[in-house]
């Protein structure tokens, strides 16, 4: 994919469903009693994983565009699959079919790709077997053979990293356990599980950061719309604000404050924002965004760390291309996670922006950014969809056309991103 420099952005933009939300959508309509329609599906690969190991595992499924049918099987009313379940590059799929499947009285396999099959899954592991399921995997890494069981038993779970992923396949294994599950977070991740849990019926425990599920739950069948992808929006609002000029308007999009740290960060250094038409959807909050060219003054920090980095860490890459085009640069500590998401993020980000002529440094938790003349260069996404997207914003900053390697990985949450991007792009 080539991209040349841009003078800015205008139009208005119909992002595609969230991914997180999509996931446990259709997750959860699978293990509720009867059918679930769900409007703003995400289009992208990774929830067409989801529903592809859910279809494996009996759910009948229909789908247009995007709106997905679910025709729910109860929580304990999945088939054993007759062949591996194949959650492609989707860490989410794995992690929470996995809490799924850890309940039910069969054995399942789950694999993935070159990417997904190379991610720690300990992780899921060690938790799922305190409660009574067998996980088998080499050295920690899928394919992973579940061996479940029904009932689990519940248990008290800390886990060691913040993350959403984790805590959310506990939270499901627990709807299949004899007692209450409760899941201590370190830091608070992302809350879609527990609103749409609600949102089935199930009675969420929240106290601080304990979260706890009882294995008397059901889940009744709901419909429910997905808003807008925050973290597809974090594209479109970095290089509005930085291209002065620009003004792109956004419908829709999900501003969950366990999601949203990327707007108030943009907001802080300065970013021209405006948020309209704030409502409460099925659990979520949405609003409209409108983000026009140029920052205002500011002496925010430049520096981003501590408990925040798990509200913005898919949005990382791209603040790492906002932060060659602010005053004062930015730097992103506390984010060792990074490593292992779909590539080492923070070795992609730092190679790729070297490669423009950026100013970069980097940490073993982080990176260090200065503000610098980017220059068009040949990129390579490392077959990740953020790193290819958040190098295509770069790109509308250089002098001189840039070339990116594996553009096509930007479907694994963004279908249609580098046409959108074209025809919003002056
Ligand atoms: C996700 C949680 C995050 C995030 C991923 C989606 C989720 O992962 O990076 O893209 O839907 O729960 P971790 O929870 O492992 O940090």
């Amino acid at each position: 994919m080539k991209l040349d420099r841009a003078s800015a952005l205008s139009g208005t933009i119909d992002l595609p469903g969230d991914k997180s939300i999509s996931h446990r959508a259709a997750m959860f309509a699978a293990i509720a009693e009867g059918a679930t329609t769900i409007i703003n599906f995400a289009t992208s690969e990774d929830c067409a994983s989801t529903v592809r190991c859910l279809g494996s595992l009996g759910v009948r499924t229909e789908r247009t565009e995007n709106v997905l049918v679910v025709e729910g099987v109860g929580k304990t009313g999945l088939e054993r699959p007759s062949q591996p379940l194949d959650c492609g590059n989707s860490g989410t799929t794995m992690r929470l079919i996995a809490g799924i499947l850890a309940g039910q009285n069969f054995d399942s396999t789950l694999v993935g790709d070159d990417s997904l099959q190379s991610r720690p899954m300990k992780r899921i592991i060690e938790p799922l077997e305190r409660m009574g399921a067998v996980i088998d995997a080499q050295n920690g890494r899928a394919p992973l053979v579940v061996k479940g069981k029904n009932p689990l038993s519940a248990i008290e779970y800390q886990p060691p990293v913040a993350s959403a992923q984790i805590k959310s396949c506990v939270l499901l294994a627990g709807l299949n356990a004899d007692g209450l599950t409760t899941v201590i977070e370190p830091v608070p991740t992302r809350d879609h599980t527990e609103r749409m849990l609600r949102w089935f019926g199930v009675d969420v425990g929240v106290e601080g950061t304990r979260i706890s599920v009882s294995g008397d739950a059901r889940l009744v069948a709901r419909d429910l719309v997905v808003p807008s992808d925050i973290s597809s929006a974090a594209f479109f609002l970095v290089a509005a604000a930085c291209l002065p000029g620009s003004d792109i308007t956004m419908p829709n999009v999900g501003l969950n404050p366990s999601r949203r740290a990327v707007l108030d960060v943009l907001v802080r250094l300065g970013a021209n924002v405006e948020v309209t038409n704030s409502e409460e959807n099925c659990n979520e909050p949405v609003a409209t965004l409108r983000v026009r060219g140029g920052f205002g003054p500011t002496d925010a920090e430049r520096l981003i760390r501590g408990d925040i980095i798990a509200n913005l860490i898919d949005e990382v890459p791209i603040l790492a291309v906002l932060g060659t085009q602010i005053e004062g640069g930015l730097e992103i500590r506390d984010a060792a996670e990074l490593r292992v998401k779909e590539s080492d993020r923070i070795a992609a980000v730092v190679e790729n922006l070297s490669r423009m002529g950026a100013n970069v440094t980097e940490f073993p938790d982080g990176l260090r950014v200065e503000r610098s003349q980017l220059t068009g260069a040949e990129i390579d996404s490392r077959h990740d969809h953020r790193i290819a997207m958040a190098f295509a914003i770069a790109a509308l900053f250089a002098n001189g056309p840039t070339i990116i390697n594996g553009a096509a990985a930007a479907d694994v949450s963004f279908p249609g991103f580098f046409e959108m991007l074209r025809s919003v792009v002056r």
